[in-house]
C-alpha cells in the first residue's frame, strides 16, 4: 500500500492504475463501519483509495474539530490489511487554497434536519468531497447510509455536476447491541453508552409500528419520542428517499432519522423503510 500526502503525488500512483478505481473518503479513527465500505471496494474494483482528511471545513465552530479523533497509524494498518492500494493523508494546506471558487449545499435540502442544526455543514462536506472526487477520479464512490442526508447530497451534487462516478450507499454497521458505528462514540462514558441505546431502539420501534400497519408519521414519531425521553433530541423525523418530509409512511421509499445528544456527544442514526 502506498500512502501519499499530496493531490499531485496521489494523481501520479492514479494515472498508473488500469481498471476500476473504488474510492472511500473518511475521516479516519476508522471502525468496521468504514471497513465495510472500504471491504466492498476491494471486492468490487480493480483497486481501492481511501482519503483520511478530518475535514476543518464540515466542523461548525465551537464542534469538535480539535478533539476530533485521530489515530493515524492504526489506521494504515486496517487499511493494508483490508487490501487498499493507496491511502491519501492530506493536509489542510494540500487541499483548500486562498479565497475559493466555491461548491455549496442547496439551498433547501442541504439546510433541513442535520443542515438545519448545523448550517453550513453540507457546504464543507461537498467542498471537500468535490475535490477529492477530482484529485481521485473514481469510477465508484461508497458511502455509509448511517449518514442518510449526506449520501442524498452526494447522490444529488453527481447529478448536478454531471459526475461520472457510481455512488454506491452501503449498509449501516452496527455494534451488537444496536448502537450505529460512530467514530464520536469513543466519546460516550459506559453510562452515556447505555443511554445511547435509546436511540436504536426507538428507530427499531419505529419500523416495527410501520410494519404492524401504523403508517402515520406523526403517530410514529409520537411513539418514538416517548422511547428518546431521556435524551436531548434534536429531531425525529420521517422522509421520503428525496428527503421530503412526508405523513404517511411508504415501504421502499421512507427513511426514520433521529438526531440526539447523549451528555456532550451529538449522534445521528436512522432506518429505511
Ligand atoms: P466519516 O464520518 O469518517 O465516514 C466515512 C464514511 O463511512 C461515510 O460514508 C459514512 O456514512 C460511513 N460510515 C460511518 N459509520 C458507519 C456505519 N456505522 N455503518 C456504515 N457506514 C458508516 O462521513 C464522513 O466521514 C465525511 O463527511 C466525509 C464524507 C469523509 C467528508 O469529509
Amino acid at each position: 500500500m502506498q500512502v501519499v500526502r499530496s493531490p499531485q503525488e496521489l494523481q501520479e500512483y492514479r494515472a498508473k492504475f488500469q481498471g476500476s478505481v473504488g474510492f472511500v473518503p473518511t475521516m479516519g479513527a476508522l471502525h468496521k463501519g468504514h471497513l465495510s465500505l472500504i471491504e466492498r471496494s476491494v471486492k468490487e474494483n480493480d483497486h481501492t483509495i481511501v482519503s483520511i482528511f478530518v475535514n476543518p471545513t464540515q466542523f461548525l465552530p465551537g464542534e469538535d474539530f480539535e478533539k476530533y479523533p485521530r489515530r493515524y497509524d492504526a489506521d494504515k494498518k486496517i487499511c493494508e490489511l483490508a487490501g487498499v492500494d493507496l491511502l491519501f493523508m492530506p493536509q489542510k494546506e494540500d487541499i483548500y487554497h486562498e479565497d475559493e471558487v466555491l461548491v455549496q449545499a442547496p439551498r433547501q435540502k442541504g439546510y433541513i434536519l442535520e443542515g438545519h442544526f448545523r448550517p453550513g455543514h453540507f457546504d464543507g462536506v461537498l467542498r471537500v468531497v468535490n475535490k477529492l472526487f477530482h484529485i481521485v477520479r473514481p469510477t465508484r464512490a461508497y458511502f455509509g447510509k448511517k449518514d442518510a442526508q449526506q449520501l442524498y447530497l452526494i447522490q444529488k451534487m453527481v447529478r448536478d455536476f454531471f459526475w461520472d462516478i457510481g455512488i454506491v450507499p452501503c449498509e449501516i454497521i452496527r455494534d451488537r447491541d444496536g448502537l450505529a458505528l460512530s467514530s464520536r462514540n469513543v466519546y460516550l462514558t459506559p453510562q452515556e453508552r447505555q443511554k445511547a441505546l435509546l436511540i436504536s431502539k426507538s428507530l427499531k420501534r419505529g419500523a416495527k409500528l410501520a410494519q404492524s400497519g401504523q403508517r402515520d408519521a406523526q403517530k410514529i414519531k409520537e411513539e418514538m419520542l416517548k422511547i428518546l425521553e431521556p435524551l436531548d433530541v434534536e429531531y425525529v423525523e420521517i422522509v421520503d428517499r428525496n428527503f421530503n418530509k412526508i405523513d404517511k409512511v411508504e415501504f421502499g421509499n421512507t427513511i426514520i432519522l433521529v438526531a440526539a445528544y447523549v451528555g456532550q456527544t451529538r449522534l445521528i442514526d436512522n432506518i429505511w423503510l
